[in-house]
């Protein structure tokens, strides 16, 4: 048997950990070759394509990024996309594809098997961790540490200058990464796309931290949008699932912020280095397991079978779930969280 792999949509620390389990347990149990597909599906579309073996996957384990690329490719709005893939697997005598990505790269694997009768198995990956098929994964976990850091740093700057900092975060349409480094990091306030927020009580939070004789920082995720107003948008290009660029929430906060209060305010983006960098021991840990179980899935013939973590038990699910919807945050959680605001 000969597997493809391939690591779609934007990246995120643990995809070579995955690629490295899948490759080492699938050589030395069930004597399988690989293939690795360059950038995502773009790889199968085009023929791109180099050879995954032992060699290549050694000392990847820490390593952050893909050893493939990535993109965000969509096969479907490529003209005869499907039949380029088809072609390309059989060039390169691949019998199973690996996807290793999030809704976008799954969702592509989910319609080339229901629809095309393509054997893929579905390895779930973002760091925004709005999966709703997974209880976490991968990469959330490094992401949610960088941002931590970050904000520590950021405390002691914002102290010395007694000035609000505002730290913008990942988080498209769920607001994982800013609950859970704004909880860890001690923000004044979290903003997050799923609680659409009114300026004026962020800038109350902001005066009442002030009155206590310390400096606030608020952090946001890309997507939180204020109450009366729509999401900010770094320009108007669409990537080919469609998906608009963000970021940009956080400089025009700091500036709503300056104007009322008086204070002075600045932005941090934290952007791609939440991406960036050596998977936390978590990441290796969940990546490694997805990775193991993703194997065991092909050698099963369970296509169109994605791999989620449920408690603690690495399980199956149908690869469609991962399309499903978002996992967002629940108000009730927010609200536990806000207790620490102001
Ligand atoms: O989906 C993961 C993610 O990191 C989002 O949080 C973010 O909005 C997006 O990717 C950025 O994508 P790109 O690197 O393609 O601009």
């Amino acid at each position: 048997m000969r597997v493809g792999v391939l690591t779609g949509g934007g990246d995120c620390p643990g995809l070579n950990a995955v690629m490295r389990a899948v490759v080492r347990k699938g050589v030395q149990e069930y004597d399988y070759r690989f293939t690795g597909f360059r950038d995502g599906w773009r790889g199968p579309l085009e023929g791109d394509a180099v050879q995954l073996d032992i060699p290549a996957v050694r000392g990847t384990l820490p390593r952050g990024g893909t050893i493939l690329g990535s993109s965000r490719t969509n096969p479907f709005s490529v003209e005869n996309g499907v039949r380029l893939i088809e072609e390309n697997l059989a060039k390169f005598e691949v019998d199973a594809l690996i996807a290793i990505g999030g809704e976008d790269t799954l969702g592509v694997a989910a319609r080339l098997t229901e629809e095309h009768g393509l054997r893929c198995v579905g390895v779930p990956k973002t760091i925004d961790n709005d999966l709703c098929a997974t209880d976490y994964t991968f990469g959330f976990d490094t992401a949610v540490h960088v941002a931590t850091e970050a904000i520590d740093r950021l405390h002691t700057t914002a102290e010395s200058h007694m000035r609000v900092l505002v730290v913008e975060v990942m988080g498209r349409h769920a607001g994982w990464i800013a609950l859970h480094s704004g909880l860890a990091g001690g923000a004044n306030c979290i903003l997050i796309p799923e609680q659409p927020f009114d300026v004026e009580r962020v800038c109350d939070y902001v005066e009442s931290r002030f009155k206590a004789s310390y400096a606030p920082i608020v952090v946001v995720a890309e997507g939180a949008v204020p109450r009366d107003g729509t999401m900010v948008l770094k320009d108007d290009s669409l990537d080919s699932f469609g998906h608009v660029r963000l970021s940009g929430v956080g400089e025009w906060l700091a500036k709503e912020i300056e104007q009322r209060t008086g204070k002075e305010a600045r932005t941090t983006v934290l952007g791609h280095t939440q991406r960036g960098g050596t998977p936390s021991a978590f990441d290796r840990w969940l990546a490694t397991r997805f990775g193991l179980h993703a194997i065991e899935a092909v050698h099963d013939q369970a296509w169109g079978s994605m791999v989620a973590l449920r408690g603690t038990e690495v399980v199956r699910v149908p690869l469609a779930e991962a399309t499903d919807g978002i996992k967002t945050v629940p108000p009730e959680l927010y609200q536990e969280v806000s207790v620490f605001f102001g």
